[in-house]
């Protein structure tokens, strides 16, 4: 792990084993962050995290006590069934919204005090446009409803959090990454993994309280929910 210096510090990531959660722990890990990069099999560095299971997102929390840690990013998610409503089924939808919407409150929960220590007090959860009712239909007719329900759960999640936290000085953001070119974006995807990574950093380090219970994407434009 990096030792903090005074102008970077410690950020906590959920699926950072691929795709752009493994995007954006290596470009903390390359700007002089210690990166607590969290994956179903554990590292040298952070204890194995399954966010289906309440119970080893508690472990992580009794693990990392007393931590101090500046940033938390709820980055892990599924897609789910994308067949729409014919082949929608009780207990992968169900799945679906534990890991993409319940997942980050648990960790939000499990976090806060770790959060409290540390000195940016930065909570995002990676949303998707795909869950905002205003736009996440606009140009797309796909028929995932898991993913976009649980999206947009994840959306009152974050105005809830955002409320909640207010009082600790803690800045809870949605963040879209864009159409990124991973397992879950495709091939065809428009924007790279690193660009979204980047753009999405520089909202992360220049979020303050001003920012909290917002949603926005990647390239810094307002996302309406
Ligand atoms: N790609 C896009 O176009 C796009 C668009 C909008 C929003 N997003 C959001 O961006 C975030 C990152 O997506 P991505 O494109 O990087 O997806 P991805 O390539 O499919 O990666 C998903 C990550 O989540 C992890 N994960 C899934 N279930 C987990 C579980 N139960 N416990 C722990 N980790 C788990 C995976 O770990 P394993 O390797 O162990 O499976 C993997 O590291 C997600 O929140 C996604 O919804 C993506």
């Amino acid at each position: 792990m990096t030792q903090n210096t005074a102008d970077t510090g410690t950020v906590l990531i959920t699926g950072a084993g691929r795709g752009l959660g493994r995007a954006l722990a290596d470009l903390y890990t390359a700007t002089g962050f210690r990166v607590i990069a969290c994956t179903r099999q554990g590292t040298d560095d952070a204890p194995p995290l399954d966010v289906a299971d309440a119970t080893s997102i508690a472990a992580l929390g009794d693990h990392l006590a007393s931590v101090p840690i500046d940033i938390v990013i709820n980055n892990a998610a599924i897609r789910g069934d994308t067949g729409g409503l014919a082949s929608l089924e009780t207990d992968g939808f169900l799945e679906v919204v534990r890991i993409n919407a319940l997942a980050p409150l648990l960790v939000a929960r499990a976090l806060r005090s770790n959060l409290l220590a540390g000195r940016r007090r930065v909570l995002v959860n990676i949303g998707s446009r795909a869950g905002s009712l205003a736009e996440g239909t606009i140009d797309d007719e796909d028929g995932d409803y898991a993913y976009r329900c649980s999206k947009a759960a994840l959306n009152m999640a974050t105005v809830k959090l955002a409320q909640d936290f207010r009082s600790d000085g803690i800045a809870v953001l949605s963040l879209h990454p864009g159409w990124v070119k991973t397992n879950m974006g495709g091939a065809e995807a428009a924007v790279e993994v690193a660009e979204s990574a980047l753009g999405l950093k520089g909202l992360i380090d220049g979020a303050t309280m001003a920012e909290t219970g917002s949603f926005r994407a990647y390239d810094g434009r307002t996302v309406l929910w």
